[in-house]
């Protein structure tokens, strides 16, 4: 691999203790080129801009894909990373989805290992913060052909960020915009879902939400996922979580949440879930927690759930999704033993 070193780290300027999500990024990035049916030139160079065709497939179709995840720091003062092997994956499923080349598992952890190594004074100490990690692939050949490009570039590079904290959020349940239906697009992690979920957002800020809960199209019932994260409800003392309809993105922290509860021997139920119910057991006092759970936050729980002229508040108690925050951060930072081996070393 060729390294290029920056001979101006911007490491000096940032200050730890005020580290916004997404606001810094790192020195250096890990950069590949596929052609000819392969993954070449292998570097690590400065951070910096792309030239892309005005005419790339990426710009123009939107053939572009990227993952998110998270290194910290571990207790012996190394970098490690939680099962990067989901992230890896889901990488590639959405590279299938969208007709992209995959990313072979080894050149992806080696790529994953060699820049965080780099850039290793970027991650940060504090618990609960950690150096964000953005693996993208975009397609690059120059041609207005709707067909799959024949050449693509594969970057990773990484930011520092601090606990992303919030406080109980309220919801409103999206009854007409929808996310993503069966077949679609919505289990690739995939730009255009993004830009797709703007618009809906915008309206519940707008009506003083912070977020929305996306329904499946046509009935409007069946519960999907929160904004940019996986729905958990805790009622009658058992864990409801949707079952992937094609439409969910499988995400990597619903999968720590499902592991940890089913080993501690809490009941789970991953099935499709339909607002009723949830408005039922709420009307019934069953409803006991509900959260969302993603990278960035971990968990975000909720403390309203607005669907039409139905306002559920949530009990101020929430003992399932505090354990499961505690449990990721603990893990991450040492303080909790990693008897599952779930964490790796990068060097
Ligand atoms: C649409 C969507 N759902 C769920 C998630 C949660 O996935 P993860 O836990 O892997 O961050 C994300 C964030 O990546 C997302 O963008």
């Amino acid at each position: 691999m060729k390294i290029i070193k920056t001979n101006q780290s911007k490491l000096p300027s940032i200050d730890f203790s005020n580290i916004p999500f997404g606001k810094y990024t790192s020195d250096h990035m890990f950069v590949m080129d596929y052609a000819n049916g392969q993954w070449g030139d292998f570097r690590i160079i400065p951070y910096q801009g792309f030239t892309l065709d005005p005419q790339s497939k990426a710009l123009q179709y939107c053939q572009c894909i990227f993952e998110g995840m998270k290194a910290t720091m571990g207790a012996d003062g190394q970098p490690k990373l939680l099962r990067p092997e989901l992230n890896i994956e889901r990488f590639n499923l959405s590279a299938e989805r969208m007709c992209m080349p995959r990313v072979p598992y080894d050149i992806f952890i080696n790529a994953l290992k060699a820049i965080i190594t780099m850039d290793a004074g970027w991650v940060p100490k504090a618990e609960g913060s950690a150096l964000y990690v953005r693996p993208t692939m975009f397609a690059t050949e120059s041609s207005l052909a709707v067909t799959p490009s024949d050449t693509y570039t594969f970057y990773i590079y990484t930011g520092p960020v601090q606990p992303y904290f919030t406080t109980p959020i309220r919801l409103v349940t999206e009854q007409k915009l929808i996310r993503a239906v069966p077949g679609g697009t919505g289990e690739a992690k995939t730009g255009g879902n993004y830009a797709g979920s703007l618009m809906a957002s915008q309206l519940a800020k707008k009506k003083g939400f912070d977020q929305i809960i996306w329904l499946e199209s046509p009935e409007f019932k069946k519960v999907q996922e929160a904004g940019m994260m996986n729905l958990f409800f805790v009622v009658k003392n058992k864990v409801l979580t949707p079952k992937l309809s094609g439409a969910v993105l499988k995400g990597t922290t619903r999968t720590y949440f499902i592991d940890i509860l089913i080993e501690q021997g809490v009941e789970v139920e991953v099935r499709d879930i339909f607002i009723d119910e949830i408005i039922e057991a709420f009307q019934k006092g069953e409803l006991q927690e509900a959260f969302g759970s993603g990278t960035a936050a971990v968990v975000s729980q909720l403390a309203e759930i607005v669907h039409g002229d139905i306002i559920m508040k949530l009990p101020d108690e929430r003992v399932i999704s505090s354990m499961l925050y505690d449990e990721i951060n603990g893990l991450r930072s040492g303080r909790i033993d990693d008897k599952r081996n779930w964490l790796m070393a990068v060097n």
